[in-house]
This record gives structure tokens, sequence and C-alpha cells, in this order.
């Protein structure tokens, strides 16, 4: 498949089909995390089902529509549901939200998703604001033919969790009951959670926290330039921190119970951002 402009300008084309709001900030909702969407005021709705190029989510708390609207006066389209390549996405499918999101007009994107724990220092509950990852699973989202339109064959990614953006994150956190913290995220396909031992070895390179999502993306917003925000709920503690075995309930739980409070700081993280 030829990822080129073309391609994703069939979906872009058809979305402004369904409304004139350009945003200026794409959000991508994580596992749970859903109910920000709530805070979207004069919502336009369209199933992913529905436009052509894009991708379907297959995982129950993900609900697969994309919102355009504005949240604190800042004109946004939002991702409620988002892919991984735990469904049976290629990592190269992966680039096709970002890139459309992009062909939409957005200048900043933020990300966010439920994670594990890997620093002891956290609990669950708490927000990792994103400052860099590691990714030594699977290929990257950028293998193949080069989409020239978007970016360059080879590219940065010393900055692409926007350091203005994480110091904007850190700075908006005063004044809410959320403890946030900056830190590194690893990348783990999934859908299993990893082994005790794969967290030790997590730690020991460096990682604070652990996820199966949001690498690919952040990788596809760096290619396209787009400023970037990444956060990560920590919904547990990874396995073999705690002497107990992980569930998709407890991620379940913590995001229900943190859902109110990170919407209202997500909303503040929003209404800062200059583009
Ligand atoms: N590991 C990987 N992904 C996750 C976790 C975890 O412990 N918690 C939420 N998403």
């Amino acid at each position: 498949m030829a990822y080129t402009r073309e391609y994703f300008q069939v979906a872009a084309d058809f979305l402004r089909t369904k409304t004139d709001l350009v945003p200026e900030t794409g959000v991508v909702l994580g596992s749970c995390l859903g109910p920000f969407a709530r805070e979207i005021e004069d919502p336009v709705t369209v199933d992913y089902a529905d436009i052509p190029r894009f991708l379907l989510s297959t995982v129950a708390s993900h609900a697969g529509k994309l919102i355009f609207g504005t949240v604190a006066g800042k004109r946004v389209v939002c991702m409620s549901g988002r892919f991984h390549s735990y469904e049976g996405y290629t990592f190269e499918e992966l680039v096709v939200p970002v890139r459309v999101l992009k062909l939409l007009g957005v200048k900043t994107l933020v990300l966010t998703n439920a994670a594990g724990g890997v620093n002891t220092d956290y609990r669950p509950g708490d927000v990792m604001v994103i400052r860099d990852h590691i990714k030594l699973n699977g290929p990257s989202p950028l293998r193949g033919p080069n989409a020239e339109d978007f970016g360059p064959r080879f590219f940065d990614m010393s900055r692409a969790y926007t350091p203005r953006l994480r110091a904007l994150a850190l700075d908006c956190a005063k004044g809410f009951p959320l403890r946030v913290h900056e830190g590194t995220y690893m990348f783990f396909p999934g859908p299993q959670f990893e082994t005790p031992a794969e967290i030790r070895a997590a730690r020991a390179l460096g990682a604070d926290a652990v996820g199966m999502s949001t690498v690919t993306e952040a990788l596809a917003a760096a290619h396209c330039g787009l400023p970037l925000l990444a956060l990560s709920v920590i919904t547990n503690m990874a396995a073999g921190v705690l002497d107990r075995p992980l569930s998709g309930e407890e991620v379940d739980e913590t995001a229900e119970r943190i859902a109110g409070p990170f919407s209202d700081y997500m909303k503040a993280v929003i209404a800062a951002i200059e583009v």
C-alpha cells in the first residue's frame, strides 16, 4: 500500500463534508479515557466505519468515533478510540489516523493512554507526561516507501515529545488533585501484559511506565513535524511490582476512577496550548 498524501486526502475530504470546523488540536483518547469526549461542545460525531481509508476500533473500551467540536474555546478533533498492533493492524497501518488529523489541519497532537507503572515512586491514578520513549519491539510504522509529502526518510526523534508542551502540561498540573510526573514510556506490543522479568528489564533500561500504544502515533507525528504532547494515566503497577496478577478490570477501574479529574486536567492543558 502506498501511503501517500493522495491516499489520506480521501479521508480528509470526506470529513470536510461533515463539518466546517478546522481543528487546531487533535486528541487521541486511550483505554477508558473516553469520558473526556463529553467535554466537547457542539460536537459533530463521525463513526470510524463511515470514514473511507480509516481503520476500525476492535477494543470494547474504545468507542470508534471521531468527534469535532470545541473544548475551553479551542477547536478540537478527538479520536474516541485508537488502534493498536495487537488488534492485528500492521505497524505501517498505524500511521493512518495521525496523517488524516494532519491533513485536517491540526497544529498540535495530544495523545493519552493507560499505562503500567514501572517506576516504584508512581501509584495507580498518577499521570505521566511522556518525555521520551523506548521501542525495541516490532518494526517502525514509517517502514516502506517514504511519503515525502509528510516528511523525510530519516527524521529526528530527540524532540519528538515537544519540550514546550511538556513544560506546559507540568505547569498546568498545579491545582489539580493529581500527581503528575515526567518520564519515559516503553512500548510493548501486547495484548498480554508484560512478564515480571520484562518489567525488570524495562526498569533497567530507564522506563518509568509501559503500554501498548502511543509510540506508533508519536513516530507518525514526529515524521510529519507535528508538535506532540503525550500523557499516560498509570492505571496499575506493572507486572511483578506488586505480588499479585494483573487484570484488564484493574486497568478499567483506575481509568474510571481518574476519568473526572483527568478530563478537567486535559481541558486546562488544551486551553493553555498556543498554536
Ligand atoms: N502494561 C501494558 N499496557 C498497559 C498496562 C500494563 O501494565 N496497563 C495499562 N496498559
